[in-house]
């Protein structure tokens, strides 16, 4: 048998428009899932292999985060995809938990847009390695110099080029490969497995004149000395720090330059690493281990959750992260949230649109498991039991909330029931008031509240009236002793709030209120995500 491959799980990141879904199509095409060119996103948009909900059709964007699965360079990769659209920051952040690397895609005419410097930030809480890709090289682009310097002093990462471009739009000749110092050849490569190189070894030489034009022969001589000059070694560890990004320059949509850029992520991205979780009881007190993913005992935990994959069956998939031993289909594994053995018998892995029964998965694999709503983002799975719980994927303070209402009284058990569905899959936040009951929705952008919207409507026929309330966020409470988590909520018991896993949190009607709160309680901690991260 065939010892089993290395797994490369990585996502892909982009501002929307930057060349992520064309960038996803052409990885799939090296990885055979796609044959043609066009098949994960029409040129009217209308048709996307990746983009699964009617809404993300209708409005453009890619909402939820998709999984897709293929083989190369003898690794098996599972690529996800991450909304690119701010308000579903918290949807990327747990797709994050998820990979150990990332793609990073620029359009090379902007720059550093609005989205990755967001996306960004999300990749620095975990030190995820980042390669980029500066995209659309065939059209008029920024200098790339100018172009590393705007990631670098924007995204606060270094940026080491493995290739360098050689001029760009209608002069675009090509990528010089600073190892072997040859061109690979613009005009003349049809495709990525039948390249042609213009050797640029002696940089004077007369024939490279001949190929690329004296000015643009002159510019990469300067840019070269440059670059010995400015620009350090790549270090592998620098990389699998989260602190040097090495840098691609080509063209999606032409698919040139992608076929590097693979070569390099399959060759350096990371294999599965050892991951953070505690032993039960889940409070304070809580130990916290390591689990590495050559235990022999499988571990996994749902990152995500995503609803109506296939429209005609209305169905809801758990996404699962192995991150130690085995998962096999029809054996027995622990929930352990619900403290009950649960045998799966039709575990899936993704090919774009297209799903497979898993007979098998192992760590750094992504399983999909049918669910009838008894899963919710962050629970573990074990062997044999194991209390144990992953820690890191928490929720974060929002910063828009609503008070929904069923228009029609009788509609209040769909909403309430549609509500905490929507909240365990991660699409909103509930919180419920603990003096009055009262439920309200937190989101951290008004998108996620057209989600909802739409989706109570359309999956749970409720129409609802939606009521803005006027707050800055929450914050999760941590007390050193009952004496004190009494007294303080009694003596805030209007802002107490409830999150749905009825951990207590702090309503935060103004910073003023905030601060007064801390400074009264210094021995309470306040914090601004679930997992109680300072
Ligand atoms: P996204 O998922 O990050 O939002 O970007 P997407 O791949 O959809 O690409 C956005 C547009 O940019 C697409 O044009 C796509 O064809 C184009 N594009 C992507 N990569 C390249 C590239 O390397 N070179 C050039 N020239 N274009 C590229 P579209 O679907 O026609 O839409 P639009 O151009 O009408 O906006």
């Amino acid at each position: 048998m065939n010892p089993p491959k290395s797994r490369c799980t990585f996502a892909i990141i982009s501002h929307p428009d930057a060349g992520k879904t064309t960038m996803t199509e052409k990885l799939l095409w090296f990885g055979g899932v796609v044959r043609e060119a066009g098949m994960v996103k029409s040129k009217s948009g209308d048709y996307a292999k990746s983009d699964w909900m009617e809404l993300e059709k209708q409005r453009g964007i890619s909402i939820t985060s998709s999984v897709m699965s293929f083989e190369y360079n003898d690794r098996a990769l599972h690529l996800l995809d991450t909304p690119g659209h701010k308000d579903f920051s918290e949807d990327t952040y747990r797709t994050l938990t998820a990979v150990e690397s990332v793609l990073m895609m620029i359009d090379s005419a902007k720059g550093v847009e609005a989205q990755t410097i967001k996306l960004m930030d999300v990749c620095r809480m975990r030190d995820t390695p980042i390669v980029t890709f500066m995209n659309k090289f065939d059209r008029e682009s920024m200098d790339p110099f100018a172009l590393l310097d705007n990631v670098e002093s924007i995204l606060k990462i270094q940026c080491i080029p493995m290739t360098w471009p050689v001029g760009n739009g209608v002069d675009f000749k090509g990528v010089y490969d600073f190892k072997t110092k040859k061109i690979l050849s613009f005009k003349d490569s049809k495709d990525p497995f039948t390249p042609s190189y213009i050797d640029a070894s002696d940089i004077d030489s007369p024939s490279l004149k001949a190929e690329i034009g004296a000015p643009l022969q002159e510019k990469l001589k300067e840019d070269l000395e440059m670059v010995a000059t400015l620009i350090p070694e790549f270090s592998m560890e620098e990389y699998q720090a989260g602190i040097q990004s090495p840098v691609f320059f080509g063209s999606a949509l032409k698919n040139f330059g992608v076929k590097e850029c693979l070569d390099l992520i399959t060759a350096i991205a990371p294999t599965p690493r050892p991951r953070d979780a505690v032993l039960a009881p889940y409070d304070s007190s809580a130990k916290t281990i390591t689990i590495d993913p050559s235990d022999e005992e499988f571990t996994g935990f749902i990152f995500k959750i995503q609803a109506n994959m296939d429209a005609k069956h209305r169905d809801r998939i758990s996404f699962m992260r192995v991150c130690s031993g085995r998962f096999a289909r029809n054996e027995k594994i622990y929930h352990v949230r619900s403290g009950k053995e649960i045998r799966i018998a039709t575990p899936l892995m993704f090919q774009a649109r297209d799903r497979e029964i898993a007979e098998e998965a192992m760590a750094g694999d992504i399983i999909g498991l049918y669910d009838t709503g008894k899963y919710q983002i962050g629970d573990t799975f074990s062997m044999g039991k194991k209390l144990i719980r992953y820690t890191g994927i928490p929720s974060f303070s929002p910063e828009l909330f609503m008070r929904v209402l069923a228009k029609d009284p009788m509609k209040a058990k769909h909403l309430e029931k549609g509500l905490a569905q929507l909240s365990e899959e991660g699409a909103t936040q509930l919180f419920i008031r603990r003096s009055t009951n009262e439920k309200m929705l937190g989101a951290v952008g008004a998108l996620q509240f057209e989600v909802v919207k739409y989706r109570l409507e359309d999956e749970y026929s409720v129409v609802a009236t939606y009521e803005p309330i006027t707050m800055a966020g929450v914050r999760w409470l941590k007390f050193p002793d009952k004496t004190t988590e009494g007294k303080f909520i009694q003596d805030y018991s209007s802002v107490i709030m409830e999150d749905k896993e009825k951990r207590i949190c702090f309503a935060v009607r103004t910073e003023w209120d905030l601060r007064l709160a801390m400074e009264k309680n210094p021995d309470v901690k306040f914090f601004k995500n679930s997992d109680y991260i300072e």
